[in-house]
């Protein structure tokens, strides 16, 4: 049997990496949590047939484990496994390791340097792959059957493929020594994509400031609505995360900064956007009557919601019916149509679930509503749209105009000049309030 070592400091991309490679070979696989441990398990076994092998972790980096292979010239293909290319690490620009997987790409990663390296006659694919029971707290709903071992050839199937996470059960087979669930050898590519997402998660927790905690828990909430639509359960883990983070959209100290760091990165228009608009609706609304927590977390999940039945990018830079008209051409009726109703259906779709705290539908019914009664769907006047409402609207625009501009917005001019026809009822008295935070 091959024998395979894999070096990463992170626990559960560690078991994420194990679980992908014996989902494509049979092997006996060791693991090492850092450098130094990776050398002292090479010195013992000196013929491994592959290292994967992290770069950033405590007590020697991944480049000293390579330096150890390649000084006791041993015969070990070394396959780096970071979110950093080799290009960029000094230590590796001018080696000759064997492979590079980029994460958090590493299961197509793992397929090739695998099929590159043995031969594939050789490769022998497991019935069942293990996967560590702790990992399935942060998949929701199970896109496969599971299964446990009663012995090597016994396996009983515990969850059905769609039924959700259960914590007390799995609490349960833990409690029995049940360290891992298993997943039919044939069946574990529908896992990949939802591992893919956990461990984008667990890298971005990594090296995360706060601000982009935020960004990240609305790209996991906008992937999971992706692949499973919005299902309760689905709702419970997106507000359970909204409170776990709630406390640091109303830091309002920090607010600058955040903005800033969310706005460096490249990511697309709808993550950035319904990442800003919580930050700003949060501080505005503790400048107003609503200071409570509660709050923040309506807006935040409105924040989250708002946009997510539109499946365009592009068209989730629309704001009004103007800007649609000009680009219709671009899209089909369906989309547009899909658009025109993207404010009804989210809002309808909020109303339905359970739990959900008042007002979120609300929100996000109206958060295309202009106060001169040209917005849409229902072309509401000032005296119509809720104060929640008129609050996120402000924001939206905010973050709109800030995702363009970046830092070069004069917060004070945009609210006077563009904005200048919504002063009338509470507008006039929410834009004043917004003139007073320092975005910059
Ligand atoms: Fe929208
Ligand atoms: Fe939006």
């Amino acid at each position: 049997m091959k024998k395979i070592l894999i070096v990463e400091d992170e626990e559960e991309a560690r078991e994420v990496i194990v679980f992908i490679v014996n989902s494509k070979i049979k092997a006996t696989i060791y693991e090492s949590a850092n450098g130094q441990d990776a050398i002292e398990k090479i010195k013992e076994i000196k013929d491994f047939d592959l290292v994967i092998c992290d770069y950033r972790m405590p007590e020697l980096n991944g480049d000293v484990v390579y330096k150890y292979i390649k000084d006791n010239k041993l015969n070990i293909p070394y396959v780096l496994c970071s979110a950093d290319s080799p290009t960029t690490i000094e230590a590796f620009k001018d080696e000759k390791i064997f492979g590079f997987i980029i994460k958090p790409f590493i299961s197509k990663g793992i397929s090739d340097i695998i099929c590159t390296l043995f031969n594939d006659k050789t490769i022998e694919v497991p019935e069942y792959v293990p996967l560590s029971s702790s990992l399935f707290k942060s998949i929701p709903i199970y896109p496969s059957d599971l299964y446990i071992k009663l012995s090597d050839s016994k396996y009983v199937k515990v969850f059905n493929k769609g039924s959700t996470y259960d914590e007390e059960e799995l609490k349960r087979y833990k409690t029995r020594g049940v360290e891992h669930l298993y997943v039919k050898g044939d069946q574990s590519e529908v896992l990949f994509d939802e591992i893919q997402t956990l461990l984008q998660d667990i890298l971005k927790r990594k090296q995360m400031t706060s601000a982009k905690k935020v960004k990240t828990i609305f790209e996991i909430v906008h992937s999971i609505a992706d692949s499973y639509g919005f299902k309760e359960e689905v709702l419970e883990l997106v507000q359970k995360t909204i409170t776990e983070t709630i406390d640091l959209v109303r830091e309002e100290s920090l607010l600058q900064k955040y903005i800033q760091e969310i706005l460096q990165d490249e990511d697309s228009y709808l993550s950035i956007h319904s990442s800003l608009i919580p930050l700003i609706s949060c501080s505005l609304a503790s400048k107003m009557e609503f200071k409570s927590k509660n709050t923040a977390h309506k807006l935040t999940l409105a924040a989250f919601m708002h946009d997510i039945t539109i499946k365009n990018d592009e068209l989730t830079k629309i704001k009004t019916m103007v800007e649609l008209e000009k680009v219709k051409t671009k899209f089909s009726k369906e989309e547009l149509d899909r658009y025109k109703r993207h404010p009804v259906e989210a809002g309808n779709l909020l109303r339905n679930m359970k739990n959900i705290p008042p007002d979120v539908d609300r929100i996000v019914l109206e958060h295309h509503e202009l106060p001169n009664g040209t917005g849409f769907p229902r072309k509401l006047d000032y005296r119509r749209i809720g104060p929640l409402s008129t609050i996120f609207i402000l924001s939206h625009l905010v973050a709109d105009e800030l995702y363009w501009k970046k830092s070069k917005i004069d917060l004070v001019k945009f609210i006077d000049e563009e904005l200048a026809e919504f002063h009338e009822g509470q507008f006039i008295d929410i834009s004043a309030k917004l003139k007073t935070i320092e975005l910059f």
